[in-house]
């Protein structure tokens, strides 16, 4: 009887064992999957942007979006201090991702972070679609005081200074629009200098 029960308590423990050695175990893989998630997820952000990929390059010239105009080339006489017009680099407006505001105001109005390099002749450029859900944005201005002129969208108005880098002044909108590179050509037309510096696209 002593013998048997002792043989009894002896599998016990030894069951006891294996079933904390598994418990360990799967303790421990499911750490380490729990780390192997994150660590994915480290190296492959989640996506924003809303599926705008823009296609500018360096030398695009840049067209009228809207209006009698649309489509033919933009003129540095045709902007002046406080202007602002939408715009497409010349045979990309199939792709709303290319969609600018060009906005001419005095060069002592940039500050920082305003990239100057991407700016000539007071004009400067940014994205068009807004950061919080993608419509496209407005140019609001101030008629008195040209260089207080400021971008906004009527969606959720949000609203965006264009001397300070398209930085978010109110609204929804999480970041600024994101600047692109603009110059004037030896004959008066504009061309994009760079693709956009920052995201674009809804960030939300
Ligand atoms: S989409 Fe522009 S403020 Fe909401």
């Amino acid at each position: 009887m002593v013998e048997k029960s002792s043989g009894n308590k002896g599998e016990k423990t030894a069951i006891s064992r294996r079933r904390i050695t598994l418990g360990i175990l799967l303790g421990s893989l499911a750490g380490a999957f729990g780390s192997l998630l994150a660590l994915l997820k480290v190296l492959s952000p989640e996506k924003k942007g809303g599926g705008y990929e823009a296609t500018i390059v360096l030398g695009d010239r840049l067209v009228y979006a809207q209006g009698e105009k649309a489509g033919t080339p933009l003129r540095a006489a045709a902007l002046k201090d406080g202007d602002a017009v939408l715009a497409y680099p010349v045979g990309k407006a199939q792709n709303q991702a290319n969609l600018i505001q060009l906005i001419r105001l005095k060069e002592k109005a940039f500050k920082p972070p305003t990239r100057l390099d991407l700016t000539d002749q007071g004009f400067v450029a940014y994205s068009a679609i807004c950061t919080h859900l993608g419509c496209t944005v407005s140019w609001v201005k101030n008629q008195t005081s040209p260089d207080t002129s400021f971008t906004e969208c009527f969606c959720h108005n949000s609203i965006f200074d264009p001397t300070r880098g398209a930085k978010v002044l109110g609204g929804p909108a999480p970041i600024p629009l994101a600047q692109v590179g603009v110059k004037v050509a030896e004959d008066g037309v504009l061309l994009f200098t760079s693709g956009f510096i920052g995201p674009i696209g809804p960030q939300v």
